[in-house]
């Protein structure tokens, strides 16, 4: 199926099939109607949660393609007539895609209710400090939690569904119903200590997760069924900011870019984000931890880069591989997410796949570095923490006159072999996650599996592709009877 197959006609009918009527937008916010055609998803939702079942697929679902695709993000970025500066301060919208069999698809996405969004919803206006928007408090801050947003990234654990963010707790949810439970409290020991949104899940279910406070640096191992084998606190001048790690058979490693922090700023009422500097004369500090003995670590430098997202690690011999992507600095990121907030489209640097080798030994650091803009890199879950290959990115090709990706790109890391599909001028692509095909072995053998927002139609959907033959297009597509707005990260889990 390609993006030329699906007639007007053919969408009419699904939308009428699905129960909508054309022209029915799930949103208001009528000040940001001007803004370009691909920003229009930034507008978010107002509070209330989306449903829709029976969702019209194009193409031929793969019968073994059947589970639950959870993902999360800023769903809600606007209260009267106050918009949020950042994306990242969004409260977090819960999204499930059930895939039944015979390729019966429903989707369902709800707020997560954390304290702050029932507050604010309550209020119908902000009232707590948000990351990148200065909201004078107009309730008690008593801990991270206070103004937790839950909007990044998600994790299942048995009946247990978590909606993660960065400076805060886990939040529980219902995995069946989208319901909050409220604040996750992994072991009394670590009560209050942020559980960070890229918890690493090893092919054996083990997971390991970190959460920075004042400097300090959380880990945790916990296992499949979500118990605490091991928690550990290392005072490792950790940046105010510190997004996602990488883990190999025997190490963490992190990325501390060199970001500090202006108390004085801070108490005067800046967001946590203008409080940040951007200290570019300084080195990125590369934080390597034993697995077996998390009190054994080691610090090397790296000139400073700013990342978001790590792809994966593993260790070869006396050397430690880590592939991840390089942002721009956090200043000019900043500065173009603050435009991209009002509607308007910004020009910035892209970001850029690398793999560092750190010899363990000597301290030497060699980097491999592309050039193709890509962001949200993903591994073939079965390899985490182990020798890979392929990495998959949404990808922007032969464009660069908009926000967004409009393709998506399989790296072969080894043989520098790349594949891509374009979506043209008429989609944005968000993350995609791998999915093992159920029996297969191979790395890479499966689909890939995410969300497009179609600028012409007003609509987002879920693309499936053979995760071996991108340039071949997406084998289905199951349509929304709305849009959703951009989110950040999600996980598939089979059955
Ligand atoms: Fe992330």
């Amino acid at each position: 199926m390609t993006q030329a197959m699906l007639s007007r006609r053919q969408w009419l009918t699904g939308l009428v099939a699905a129960g909508v009527s054309p022209g029915a937008f799930a949103w208001g916010h009528d000040e940001f109607r001007s803004a370009a055609a691909e920003l229009q998803p930034f507008r978010g939702l107002d509070g209330r949660d989306l449903q829709a079942d029976s969702l019209v697929v194009e193409g031929r679902w793969p019968a073994g393609l059947v589970g639950r695709y959870f993902r999360n993000g800023p769903g809600l970025l606007q209260r009267g007539d106050r918009r949020y500066e950042h994306w990242f301060d969004g409260d977090g919208l819960l999204q499930c895609w059930t895939l039944a069999p015979g390729g019966r698809i429903s989707h369902q996405a709800r707020f997560v209710q954390t304290e702050k969004f029932r507050a604010e919803q309550g209020a119908g206006r902000f009232l707590l400090p948000a990351f990148g928007t200065a909201v004078p408090a107009q309730r008690p801050v008593r801990h991270a939690d206070s103004v937790n947003v839950a909007n990044t990234s998600v994790l299942l654990q048995g009946d247990q569904l978590y909606a993660l963010w960065e400076g805060g707790s886990a939040y529980e949810l219902d995995p069946a119903t989208l319901q909050t439970r409220g604040v996750k409290v992994w072991s009394e020991a670590l009560r209050g200590m942020p559980f960070s949104a890229h918890p690493k899940v090893e092919a054996d279910g083990t997971v390991w997760n970190f959460g920075t406070a004042g400097g300090r640096l959380a880990l945790y191992q916990l296992s499949a069924q979500g118990q605490v084998l091991r928690h550990a606190v290392l005072d490792v001048q950790a940046p105010p900011m510190l997004h996602d790690f990488a883990v190999s058979q025997r190490h963490l490693v992190f990325l501390m870019a060199p970001i500090t922090l202006d108390r004085h700023a801070l108490q005067a009422g800046a967001a946590m984000l203008a409080a940040m500097r951007w200290q570019a004369e300084q080195p990125t500090r590369v934080l390597v931890v034993d697995k077996a003995d998390v009190s054994r670590w080691k610090l090397f430098e790296m000139p400073a880069a700013h990342v978001f997202h790590f792809g994966n690690a593993w260790d070869e011999g006396g050397h430690l591989r880590v592939d991840y992507v390089q942002g721009v600095p956090l200043p000019e990121f900043n500065a173009a997410i603050g435009q991209l907030m009002q509607g308007r489209r910004a020009e910035r640097d892209v970001s850029t796949a690398r793999v560092l080798d750190i010899d363990l030994a000597t301290g030497r650091l060699t980097l491999a570095a592309r050039d193709e803009a890509v962001e949200f890199p993903v591994v073939d879950p079965r390899v985490v923490a182990q020798r890979h290959r392929l990495v998959w990115y949404p990808t922007a090709v032969d464009t660069s006159a908009r926000w967004g990706f409009n393709g998506l790109m399989r790296l072969d890391i080894e043989s520098s072999a790349r594949e891509r599909f374009s979506y043209g001028d008429d989609v944005v692509v968000e993350e995609h996650v791998m999915v093992p095909r159920p029996g297969s072995r191979g790395e890479g053998a499966g689909w890939l599996l995410g969300m497009g927002y179609d600028i012409r139609r007003e609509r987002s959907f879920l693309d499936v592709f053979d995760a071996q033959a991108l340039g071949a297009g997406p084998i289905a597509r199951a349509w929304l009877p709305y849009a959703v707005p951009y989110g950040f990260h999600g996980r598939f889990y089979a059955g």
